[in-house]
């Protein structure tokens, strides 16, 4: 696996790539990877020609308060990862190959992104639509990767990229989760024994509420056992359990074969997010 670290090699290596002929799928990340990132590594690679990895922990998608300084890192492991994975090409840029001394602009996406993640983080979309669109000019792939698992930031780098006529097909890969239903993140590092024994509660709370609302169930006491059940099991604060339109993030009463339940809580100090498909409801 090459590993470049400066934005002129990425796109020479692309465009001599794709001057023959071949397709580039991009994996953007933050690194400290997971069976979860491999899991778009695998699909780029079933796709593409030549998949690409970024690793770069992006400051402009931290508050102040957050845990940009401490989030996890060990880029000798993710090497190794990557390579088991036949990823062909490692981006792995320092703070100042991606932003540059006075560097003074930023991509925001209006309307999906002032909902869920972004009323609770209101400077993280921001940093993440600019971040991914500079990664995405800066190679030029064909495809780029984006799990599920935070489906409205891929919602957001759908629109952002469609927006800016970025030319790269967005594509969004199923969640992977633990055998006990957890989703796969690097913050899941973060969690004590005791609170790792009782995440899982977090996936098994979106899929009861998923049900109920598939079954005809009113969504207002669906979610309200929900959030009781997170208080009971020690989630605290919950920023937010609620059904929405998975393409547009409208708010929904009843199903309308598109809606999706999205929830973020956190446990100990540690903020875990995740959501979940309403089942197609069986017409009989
Ligand atoms: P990071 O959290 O490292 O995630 C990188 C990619 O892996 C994202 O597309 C994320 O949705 C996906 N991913 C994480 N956990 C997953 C899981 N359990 N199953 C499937 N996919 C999973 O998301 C970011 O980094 C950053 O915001 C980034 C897009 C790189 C911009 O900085």
């Amino acid at each position: 696996m090459k590993i470049i670290r400066d934005i002129p090699s990425l796109r020479g290596q692309v465009r001599r790539w794709r001057g023959d002929s071949k397709t580039v799928g991009l994996i953007p990340t933050m690194g400290s990877l997971h069976a979860g990132h491999l899991s778009l590594v695998r699909q780029a690679k079933l796709d593409c020609d030549f998949a690409i990895a970024t690793i770069f922990v992006n400051p402009t998608q931290f508050a102040p308060s957050e845990d940009f300084d401490t989030y996890p890192r060990d880029e000798a492991r993710d090497i190794a990862l990557l390579e088991e994975m036949g990823t062909d090409l490692l981006f792995s840029p320092d703070v100042g190959e991606m932003y540059a001394d006075g560097f003074s602009t930023s991509v925001s996406v209006s309307g999906l992104s002032e909902c869920l993640c972004g009323a609770a983080r209101p400077h993280f979309f921001g940093g993440v639509a600019t971040v991914v669109s500079k990664l995405l000019l800066q190679s030029l792939p064909d495809r780029a990767y984006f799990g599920e698992k935070d489906f409205q930031q891929l919602q957001v780098i759908k629109r952002m990229a469609q927006d800016l006529d970025i030319p790269v097909d967005i594509r969004g890969v199923p969640t992977m989760r633990e055998d006990d239903g957890l989703a796969m993140s690097s913050r899941n590092k973060y969690l004590s024994p005791e609170e790792r024994s009782v995440a899982s509660t977090l996936y098994r709370v979106l899929q009861d509420v998923a049900q109920k609302f598939a079954d005809g169930a009113n969504a207002g006491a669906a979610l309200a056992e929900g959030v009781a059940t997170l208080r009971a099991t020690g989630f605290d604060p919950i920023d937010y359990l609620e059904i929405r339109d998975s393409e547009t993030f409208e708010a929904l009463k009843t199903d309308n074969g598109k809606a999706r339940v999205f929830v973020a809580a956190h446990l100990g100090g540690t903020r875990l997010i995740d959501n979940a498909a309403v089942p197609n409801q069986v017409v009989s």
